[in-house]
């Protein structure tokens, strides 16, 4: 190759291409500081981190690659024309975490508040239609006033352009949520439309509408916090997933929690390599069931002692507690766990726990997920709240969320599986792969006692006929022999190898094909 001689026009080149590459530096700096240094100081002292700072602590070390980063609002009035900030509040782009590839936007608090512009939203479609195109998931930092005020309907738009790729999306790459600062307004609808919401305690909070309006139309007086704060939306609405007390913790549990999911649904579950043994005996699962059948046990030690290295990402801990939902792995490969909660309201499936265990249940079936299914339930929670409350299609819910998943199915029923709720259960009926139960199962249409009570009411004055009746009906059905007599249950297996059990079912599962009927989609009750 010839060499450019000295003073000849390659040094030129040589020097412009260093000035090029000088002002591209300082632009990229310049874009780096956001709305500037004074509102990164007000966002610090909020005890918020910024939305780079963030993106830095989700993905691992020098892979995050932006996009966009000079794309700027294309709106002029009210003087934005000459307010500009590149990047224009979103930052977008790849990365990796623990080496697998996703997608990440993360709203800039710093430049206009976060809030969502025409041009905001196409980064962020940009980013979804890339993570749809390759199978990668897609994590959104939301850190938002809303709609961008200035821009007025184009802002709305953009909303619903994010709202439409969401829906697209839904199904195909896990989307996940984590809400780090306002979220208000229909700006709340691209997270609910995600397959999971995050939020960080004191800082973020999601409403429809905010403090004042809700004074001026119903009256009430409420903070913040109290409408649309993380306690709130873990505990009574259900709407987010889980709640971490800063912005590190939040950011470290997601790269957890993402190191569960697969990168799209067509991929397998990930597999983790564990020391944990496979066939691994759990003796002391044999004495967890009280001698009491009335009296409670905490089913997270079931779960706990089952799944490799005890390690449980629960969702929704502090929603709906009388059914238990989460991510776990098995020999390594990625499980949801759905059980019933004997400690909560006896374990009984109410309106909450069937909608949440039934969204769990649809997510796992979209991305490959086997379900473990661990059964403790007395029936569905009896009452006029329910009643009114609609639990007949929100049990729906979760009947057919089940019955029409077809990923490996695994159940265990620890103790009581009574009436409709037995049939909900990830039963053999609605295509159980492998419907296991525990020696001391009874699995009937009732308790004895409630049975007694109405087939013999007109000997309810003679205690000792009742007695008798009672115990003619344990010895009938308060066991796991009658369901396993007809093949509703395929094995009585001893708690103690609960986990050797199960991992051998995935084991044999592993290429399960089974497809449901054609259809446009199907027709969940919602
Ligand atoms: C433009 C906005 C903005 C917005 C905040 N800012 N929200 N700019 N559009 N929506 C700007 C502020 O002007 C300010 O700019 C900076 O962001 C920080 O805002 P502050 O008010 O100083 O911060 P703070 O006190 O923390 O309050 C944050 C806030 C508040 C609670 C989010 O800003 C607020 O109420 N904003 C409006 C929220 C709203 O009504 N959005 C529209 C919702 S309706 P400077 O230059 O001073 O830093 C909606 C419809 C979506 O979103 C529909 C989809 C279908």
């Amino acid at each position: 190759m010839r060499r450019p001689k000295s003073g000849a026009k390659g040094e030129g080149t040589k020097y412009k291409m260093k000035e090029i590459l000088e002002r591209l530096e300082e632009k990229r700096n310049q874009a780096r500081l956001g709305g500037g240094q004074k509102r990164i100081d007000a966002q610090h002292g909020r005890g918020k981190l910024t939305a780079r700072e963030r993106i830095d602590l989700l993905l691992d070390e020098d892979s995050f690659e932006e996009y966009d980063m000079f794309v700027e609002h294309r709106c002029a009035d009210f003087g934005m024309e000459d307010t500009k900030f590149a990047g224009d509040g979103v930052v977008t782009g790849s990365g990796t975490i623990n080496g697998r590839l996703v997608y990440v936007y993360s709203q800039d608090f710093t430049v206009f508040g976060g809030s969502l512009s025409e041009t905001h939203a196409q980064k962020i479609i940009k980013v979804m239609d890339m993570a749809m195109k390759v199978g990668a998931p897609v994590i959104g930092l939301n850190d938002s006033g809303g709609a961008r005020i200035q821009e007025g309907v184009a802002a709305l738009g953009g909303y619903a352009d994010v709202f439409q790729k969401n829906i697209l999306a839904s199904g195909v790459v896990p989307q996940i949520s984590m809400i780090m600062g306002p979220c208000a307004g229909g700006a709340v609808y691209s997270p609910a439309m995600t397959d999971f919401i995050f939020m960080v305690e004191d800082t973020s909070y999601m409403f429809v509408t905010g403090p004042d309006v809700v004074k001026t139309v119903t009256n009430e007086v409420v903070t913040q916090e109290e409408l649309g704060g993380a306690s709130t939306h873990t505990t009574k609405s259900g709407v987010a997933d889980k709640a971490f007390s800063n912005d590190v913790e939040a950011l470290a549990q997601l790269r957890r929690f993402m190191d569960f999911l697969p990168l799209n649904n067509r991929e397998p579950a990930p597999v983790r390599p564990t020391f944990d043994k496979p066939d691994r005996i759990e003796d002391s699962l044999d004495s967890v069931i009280p001698s009491n059948p009335n009296k409670p046990y905490d089913m997270h030690e079931v779960i706990t002692k089952m799944v490799d290295e005890g390690d449980f990402f629960e969702i929704q801990p502090n929603h709906a507690g009388n059914i238990i939902v989460g991510m776990a792995r098995m020999d390594g490969q990625t499980v949801g766990i759905v059980a019933n909660q004997p400690m909560v309201l006896a374990g009984c499936l109410d309106i909450d726990s069937s909608k949440k265990a039934a969204r769990f249940v649809r997510f796992c079936d979209c991305f490959n997920i086997p379900i473990v299914t661990l059964v403790d339930v007395p029936g569905f929670l009896p009452g006029t709240a329910q009643e009114y409350g609609g639990i007949i299609k929100h049990g729906a819910k979760l009947l057919f969320a089940y019955g029409e998943a077809t990923v490996p199915k695994i159940t265990i029923i620890t103790r009581k599986a009574y009436g409709g709720a037995y049939d909900v259960m990830a039963s053999k009926h609605l295509r159980g792969d492998l419907n296991y139960a525990w020696p001391k199962a009874e699995i009937a249409v009732m308790g004895a006692k409630g049975a007694v009570e109405i087939l013999y009411r007109k000997e309810k004055d003679e205690p000792e006929k009742i007695a008798e009746r009672t115990k003619e009906y344990e010895d009938l059905f308060a066991n796991p022999f009658v369901a396993a007599q007809r093949g509703f249950i395929d094995e009585v297996i001893m708690p103690h190898s609960t986990r050797k059990r199960v991992i051998t079912g995935l084991r044999k599962l592993a290429n399960k094909h089974l497809e449901n009927p054609w259809k446009k989609h199907d027709n969940i009750p919602l």
